[in-house]
């Protein structure tokens, strides 16, 4: 909703937001919203929301439900002016008498001046800086571990002139010499590449480079450029995840990894859940959704390749894992059965197509590789997290958790592999919880409760602005070992730091002197991580039983996902896998292979794959 109206204006309208025109078409009365800090405004019609206005003056806000006034994430503080909200039991009375609102449920009746309080503006950089530099951080490994057969490439040729004897067409003459170099039983060219052809051999003196991709069984000649040019060859490898984006600029010739980006999904202002976005495509149709994670591919290809003082011609190739519902998005495919039963994808594997054709910006021929997916709720990110572990050549059993929002869950071996998802709702990712957050900066990721008070650390040892998955996991345990909360979870009334807010139990982690407003854990936040924690453990449960494996045969296990990146989580998984695997994984855990990201090295052997 938000997104939609506020960053490309109005085709029939260039220049103007859709607000401000819709507001004039309708004839309704318009108003400035105003947002402190920075100043941005906004002119939007009567009745708008904040959250749309926020969208109009280019502010972005979490809006983990979509606008549905559900996730409470949305906050901002009324500092002036005339704004209608409905209540909420996301706010407490006191926040509300400092004139907190939810974004999505306040409307807009006249000029107004609005703050965005640091909870909703935190961290956006942070994450991205720290995202990119952990995801560097496989890397030395990931040589030794893949052979590098990259799937484009260039080759520099000298072409024997034609003669009399010699007289095969330039087609036939670039193929054969091709085929002297490497094995390309079918070799095909564009009818573009031909076209220049004849006059590109004989301005070169017949010393060209041919770039050749692989795409299934054949090859293509993607180009041919006069001279050497073999050494200047790159590919994008792009984790395209629903909550961050990821890209790495990777030298095809060495398989270096020359930089890496991030930045967050800008389809957030649709929701942080897949589903809502599915629900949103339905409604308004694909093209904006994948115009946004588009646009996102392209602001982080081109700051790479303009670090690296690369052109951005010589990217020839892009390469994106991600969710099922990642790639319909991407490829403008239709998602809505994707959350029906029998939750069908509309494509698993879809085969290479032109980059351009779907506006990635690169080499106008290069091509978008996407790494295929197990099923509907199994995406090509789960691929690339058993390549990247190499679960699939395991002597022993092993088990590969990706937990998130959807978790996916992968037992085997090299002789069998069986994958499972489990929707484990978004609390593990900081979302839906009170004062949840992403893992980035400020973000409580570790907490001791004794009976005498708490300890916590954040990301980046930044002040507390809220709780993230791995935090979240933490404060729970600790309140059941310090016996705040009984085994179902029940906070205790009569508690030291547990008391009511806004009609419920609540637990106070930071007081509100600590942090720019009080970090909560209530009881529904317990609720839905035990939930969470019950998808995960029942999705492991079934796969283990089905397969009929013992926790105790599993020889390792494998936690991707950003939560799995955090060392606290890992050694103590507090019930995320069966008890069992547990002490089987403190007692394998020197010879578990820590994955900040394992996607990354996923993506680096699909290159390699012929
Ligand atoms: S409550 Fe406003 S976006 Fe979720």
């Amino acid at each position: 909703m938000g997104g939609d109206r506020g960053a490309g204006g109005c085709r029939r309208h260039p220049g103007l937001p859709q607000e401000r025109v819709e507001a004039q078409l309708s004839g309704k009365r318009e108003y400035r919203v105003t947002f402190l800090p920075g100043g941005k405004e906004a002119r939007v019609a009567a009745g708008a929301t904040l959250l749309a206005a926020a969208a109009a003056a280019g502010v972005e806000l979490p809006s983990v439900c979509g606008g549905e006034g559900i996730c409470g994430r949305c906050r901002l503080i009324v500092r002036q002016g005339q704004v209608e909200a409905a209540p909420t039991l996301h706010l407490s009375r006191e926040e509300i008498k400092r004139g907190y609102v939810l974004a999505c449920q306040a409307v807009v009746r006249g000029d107004a001046v609005v703050e965005v309080p640091p909870e909703s503006r935190a961290g956006r950089e942070a994450v991205v800086d720290l995202d990119a530099r952990e995801f560097l951080a496989p890397e030395a490994e990931a040589g030794e571990k893949f052979p590098r057969e990259p799937l484009v490439e260039k080759l520099f040729l000298s072409l024997p002139p034609p003669t009399l004897e010699d007289n095969l067409g330039d087609q036939e003459r670039l193929f054969r010499e091709i085929r002297r170099f490497r094995p390309a039983p079918i070799l095909q060219a564009g009818l573009k590449v031909l076209q220049s052809l004849p006059a590109l051999l004989r301005d070169s003196r017949w010393r060209v480079t041919a770039t050749l991709a692989q795409r299934g069984g054949t090859v293509e000649l993607l180009q041919v450029e006069p001279g050497d040019r073999a050494g200047t060859t790159y590919g994008a490898a792009i984790d395209v995840g629903t909550s961050t984006v990821v890209a790495h600029l990777i030298d095809l010739n060495s398989g270096e990894t020359l930089d890496a980006e991030a930045r967050y999904n800008s389809q957030r202002a649709y929701g942080e859940e897949v589903t809502r976005r599915i629900i949103a495509a339905e409604r308004q149709g694909p093209t904006r959704l994948q115009a946004l994670v588009v646009e996102d591919i392209n602001d982080l290809v081109s700051l790479m390749v303009d670090r690296q003082g690369i052109k951005l011609s010589d990217v020839v190739a892009v390469l994106c894992a991600g969710n099922t519902a990642m790639v319909h998005f991407l490829l403008r495919l239709p998602p809505g059965a994707l959350r029906r039963h029998p939750y069908v994808a509309a494509a698993l594997a879809p085969p290479p197509v032109r980059a351009a054709e779907v506006g990635i910006r690169i080499n106008p021929r290069g091509l978008l590789y996407l790494l295929p997916g197990i099923g509907g709720w199994v995406g090509g990110d789960i691929t690339a997290g058993i390549l990247a572990t190499g679960l699939h050549k395991c002597e022993g059993l092993a088990l590969l958790i990706d937990i998130g929002t959807n978790g996916e869950i992968v037992l085997g071996s090299k002789d069998w592999v069986v994958a499972c998802s489990a929707s484990a709702g978004p609390a593990f990712e900081g979302a839906g919880v009170t004062c949840g957050m992403r893992a980035s900066r400020g973000a409580i990721a570790q907490v001791e409760i004794h009976p005498t008070g708490v300890r916590y650390r954040t990301v980046g040892d930044a002040p507390p602005q809220g709780l993230c998955g791995s935090g979240l996991i933490d404060a729970i345990a600790g309140l059941f070992r310090a016996g705040y909360i009984d085994r179902a979870g029940r906070l205790r009334p009569d508690a030291k730091l547990v008391r009511e807010r806004a009609g419920e139990l609540a637990f106070v982690l930071v007081p509100a002197g600590e942090a720019p407003r009080e970090i909560v854990i209530t009881q529904r936040d317990i609720e839905n991580a035990l939930r969470a924690k019950a998808a995960i453990y029942a999705g492991v449960s079934i796969l283990l039983r089905e397969m009929g494996v013992r926790p105790r045969d599993l020889s390792r296990i494998y936690l991707a996902g950003a939560f799995g990146s955090h060392p606290k989580a890992q050694i103590e998984p507090e019930g995320q896998i069966p008890n069992g695997a547990c002490k089987r994984y403190q007692d394998c855990r020197q010879c578990l292979c820590r994955l900040f990201e394992c996607h990354l090295r996923g993506h680096q052997q699909r290159y390699d794959w012929r």
